[in-house]
């Protein structure tokens, strides 16, 4: 896909990091965006900056882990602009905690939201596209913990496994469905200057509490929050998938240290030997 102005495309997690840096790179493009996000006021934030830049845009409050949300995030698409080109499944949360003591009720929000959210946006807006018969591009957002031990917590890494392979798969279905029309591809991000660290934000049931000041856990979550925010400008991230849309190119890795990893990990599934282990800042 090489020409943008005047389509349409649909974001999800667009009020904040990753999505709001897609959202506001495509209205730049000339597109008309759809943001959604459950997060109703940095939503209209978003929406009204994108706006007062002279871009295109509608807010959609979804909640993407509910299969009729992102249906009617569809309906209000075709309704508002009559169809839709690019759609970025990308909204996504983390939550710490090993195998086997995380909470079902944090499995089950992570995989609903992470994977269950790209699995309704493929379901909903394929179909939709196909009959449309135009060209479009499906870009779905795993992270590098979707392709190697380590990089995110266990419930995160289960949950991205998922959209790399969901995605591997949709490529396929496409180039035999839609004739080449419609391609995919999914986005593994390294570290990304975002709010990600802070998605207990919109946890079903709310945040966890606040750590004492001064308490060995606050301390450890200003060292995270001051490590995410040496991260990679989300800009430069849309830049990054705007190329591989135009390019059709499958992977977007944005951090090129990471294919180390990806070569390790891959010799050991031919060797028989455990993977290494990633640490998250590596
Ligand atoms: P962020 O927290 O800044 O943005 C995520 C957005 O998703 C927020 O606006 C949030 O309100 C929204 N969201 C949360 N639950 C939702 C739900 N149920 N329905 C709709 N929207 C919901 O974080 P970031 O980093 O921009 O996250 C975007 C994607 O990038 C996620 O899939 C994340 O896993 C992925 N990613 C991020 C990395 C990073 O270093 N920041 C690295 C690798 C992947």
């Amino acid at each position: 896909m090489r020409e943008f102005r005047g389509k349409v495309a649909v974001v999800t997690g667009a009020a904040s990091g990753i999505g709001r840096g897609l959202a506001e790179r495509f209205a730049a493009e000339g597109m008309r965006v759809v943001l959604a996000d459950v997060e109703q006021d940095a939503l209209d934030e978003a929406v009204s900056a994108i706006k007062a830049a002279g871009g295109t845009a509608i807010g959609v409050r979804t909640d993407v882990s509910n299969a009729a949300d992102v249906e009617a995030l569809a309906q209000r698409t075709l309704d508002e602009f009559g169809g839709v080109h690019v759609v970025c499944n990308n909204a996504g949360v983390g939550s710490p905690g090993a195998s086997w003591e995380d909470t079902l009720e944090n499995w089950e929000w992570v995989l609903g939201v992470n994977l269950w959210g790209v699995i309704h946006g493929v379901r909903t807006f394929v179909p939709v596209m196909l009959k449309q018969g135009e060209e479009g591009h499906i870009v779905n957002t795993a992270s590098v913990a979707g392709l190697m031990p380590g990089a995110g917590p266990p419930s995160y890494t289960v949950s991205k496994y998922g959209v790399v392979g969901l995605t591997e798969m949709l490529y396929h279905e496409l180039a035999m469905a839609s004739d080449g029309k419609i391609k995919a591809s999914v986005l593994c991000p390294g570290l990304i200057a975002t709010r990600i660290y802070e998605s207990g934000r919109n946890r079903p049931g709310g945040p966890p509490p606040e750590p004492e000041p001064g308490s060995q856990e606050a301390a450890m979550r200003e060292m995270v929050r001051n490590v995410f925010a040496g991260g990679m400008p989300p800009s430069e991230v849309a830049g990054m998938v705007l190329d591989a849309i135009v390019q059709g190119r499958f992977y977007i890795l944005t951090h090129e240290h990471f294919k180390q990893h990806v070569e390790r990990r891959t010799a050991s599934i031919l060797s028989g030997e455990a993977p290494p282990l990633v640490r998250p800042a590596q």
